[in-house]
C-alpha cells in the first residue's frame, strides 16, 4: 500500500520512524507492504529525507491514484480538513492524529468516508499512544457506557503532580514545564482546559454516538489551583487532577473539564507526571482503566501506526464505527453533584451553625481543618450538592456571615458499580 504523511513533525517524522522500526511484523499484520511515496511539507528539503519524497503541492497527493491512505499530521482546522475530506471523496483512506479537526468535524468526515466505501481513523487523537478510541467503539460496542474521566493532557498533569510534590507554586511550576519542554511558551490550550476539553468532546461522541461541541463542555485549568490548595489537597489525602468527565444517566449526558480532588480509591490518583489515565464504567464490565504516554513522538506514532494497518486490513469497505450526525444535548453543569472543598475566610468559631446550615446534611459531622501556622482561614468538606443548588448556598453564606470563600474546588469519588 502507498501512502502520502501531511505534515512531517513530531508525530508524521514519528510515523516514518515507527514503519521502518516495526517493518517486518507491520507488513504481516497489515497483510502487505507499507511504503511512504510522498510526505507533504511546506519545505522542500528536509534533513535526511530523500528530495523525491517531498512535495509542497497538495494535489500531487489527492490525484495519485496509486495513494490508497493519507496520514494526517498537520494540526489545526483548516487546510487539514478540505485536504482530509478531498482525500476521502477520492477513495483514499485517512488516518488523523488531529483532535481539532476530529472534535469540530469528524462527524462529516466519517460520513465521508462511508459515502466512498473508505475510513477515517483518529485513534491518535485522544490519549496520544493510549488506544481508548478503539475500545470505546469496538470493544466496548456491547457495553453501556455509563462514564469515561480521564486525564487527558500531559503537561497539566506534570505540573499539578510537581506542585504537589515540591510544594512549588503554579508559576514556578510552569516555567519549569516551559524549560523542561513539557509546556509551550503559550501553555493556554493545556492549562485552561481547552486541550482536554477537545479530547473530552472526542470521547461523549464515541461513548454516544452522537457529535458533540467541545464548546458546549464546561471548561476550567488550573490556573487558579495554588500551592495552598495543594497543602490542603495532601492533608486530606487528596490529590488534583484535572478531569474530562463524561456521564450517561438514562438519556441525560453529562460532561466537564475541571480540577477535581480525587482520592485513594480511584486509580486516577495515582497518574502522576505526563503520564494519562482514562477510566471507563460500563455497565456490564464495571471499572476498566487505559494508562500510558498520552503524548510524544513514538507513542502517538504508534497509535497512528495501528490505524494504517486497521485501514490496510479494511481496505475495501467502510468500517462502521457508530458516529451519527445528531448534535447531542449536554446538560447544564449545575445540574452535575459533587462534594466540594472550601477555603473559608477566618476560623470556624461562631460560625459553626451557619457552616452546617449551609454545606452539611442531616447529622454529618462539622470538621473543620486547619494548616499548621495559618490562622487566618480553614477549609471544609460539603455534603454532595447539585452544583447550582451549592453556588447559590455559597453566595448566601457569605451574606450570613460576612465571611470570604476564598476558593473551591470540587471533590468526586468513583462512580458506583
Ligand atoms: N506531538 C504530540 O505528542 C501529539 C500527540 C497527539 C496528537 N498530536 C496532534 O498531531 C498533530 C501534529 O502534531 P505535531 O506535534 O506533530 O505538530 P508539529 O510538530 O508542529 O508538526 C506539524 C507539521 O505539519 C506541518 N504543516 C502544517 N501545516 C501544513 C501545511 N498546510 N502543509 C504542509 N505541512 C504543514 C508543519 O510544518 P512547518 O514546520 O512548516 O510549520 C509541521 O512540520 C496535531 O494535531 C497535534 O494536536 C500531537
Amino acid at each position: 500500500m502507498k501512502i502520502a504523511i501531511m505534515g512531517f513533525g513530531t508525530v508524521g517524522s514519528g510515523v516514518k520512524e515507527v514503519l521502518e522500526l516495526n517493518r517486518a511484523q507491520i507488513e504481516k499484520k497489515g497483510g502487505e507492504k507499507i511504503e511512504i511515496k510522498y510526505i507533504l511539507a511546506r519545505r522542500e528539503h528536509i534533513p535526511g529525507i530523500p528530495d523525491e519524497l517531498i512535495t509542497t503541492d497538495f494535489s500531487v497527493i489527492e490525484n495519485d491514484p496509486e495513494i490508497e491512505l493519507v496520514v494526517e499530521a498537520m494540526g489545526g482546522i483548516h487546510p487539514a480538513y478540505e485536504y482530509i475530506k478531498s482525500c476521502l471523496e477520492k477513495g483514499k483512506h485517512v488516518v488523523s492524529s488531529n483532535k481539532a479537526v476530529v472534535d469540530a468535524c469528524g462527524s462529516k468526515l466519517v460520513r465521508t468516508a462511508k459515502e466512498h466505501k473508505c475510513n477515517f481513523y483518529f485513534e491518535a487523537s485522544v490519549g496520544g499512544g493510549i488506544p481508548v478510541i478503539r475500545t470505546l467503539y469496538h470493544n466496548y460496542a456491547g457495553e453501556n457506557v455509563m462514564e469515561i474521566t480521564g486525564i487527558l493532557n500531559g503537561t497539566s498533569n506534570f505540573i499539578l503532580s510537581k506542585m504537589k510534590d515540591e510544594g512549588s507554586t503554579f508559576a514556578d511550576t510552569l516555567k519549569e514545564a516551559q524549560r523542561l519542554g513539557y509546556a509551550e511558551k503559550d501553555p493556554s490550550a493545556d492549562v485552561d482546559g481547552f486541550d482536554t476539553s477537545r479530547k473530552t468532546a472526542i470521547l461523549l461522541s464515541m461513548s454516544s454516538g452522537m457529535r458533540c461541541r467541545h464548546e458546549d463542555i464546561y471548561t476550567e485549568g488550573i490556573r487558579n489551583i495554588s500551592d495552598i490548595d495543594m497543602s490542603y489537597a495532601k492533608e486530606m489525602g487528596y490529590h488534583i487532577r484535572l478531569l474530562g468527565s463524561v456521564e450517561t444517566v438514562e438519556d441525560k449526558y453529562f460532561a466537564y473539564v475541571a480540577p477535581i480532588m480525587v482520592g485513594k480509591d480511584d486509580p486516577l490518583y495515582f497518574v502522576n507526571g505526563v503520564y494519562n489515565g482514562i477510566r471507563v464504567v460500563g455497565n456490564c464490565l464495571g471499572n476498566t482503566m487505559l494508562y500510558g504516554k498520552g503524548a510524544g513522538k513514538l507513542p502517538t506514532a504508534s497509535a497512528v501506526v495501528s490505524d494504517i494497518i486497521a485501514a490496510a486490513r479494511h481496505k475495501d469497505h467502510f468500517q462502521g464505527i457508530g458516529w451519527s450526525e445528531k448534535m447531542i444535548e449536554i446538560e447544564p453543569m449545575g445540574s452535575n453533584a459533587f462534594r466540594y472543598f472550601l477555603r473559608i475566610e477566618g476560623t470556624a468559631e461562631g460560625i459553626k451553625k451557619a457552616l452546617k446550615a449551609h454545606f452539611l446534611g442531616e447529622g454529618e459531622e462539622l470538621c473543620p481543618i486547619v494548616l499548621e501556622g495559618r490562622q487566618d482561614e480553614f477549609a471544609i468538606v460539603s455534603t454532595v450538592l447539585f452544583e447550582e443548588d451549592f453556588l447559590s448556598r455559597m453566595r448566601e453564606f457569605e451574606e450570613e456571615t460576612g465571611r470570604r470563600v476564598f476558593h473551591f474546588i470540587r471533590i468526586k469519588g468513583m462512580t458506583e458499580e
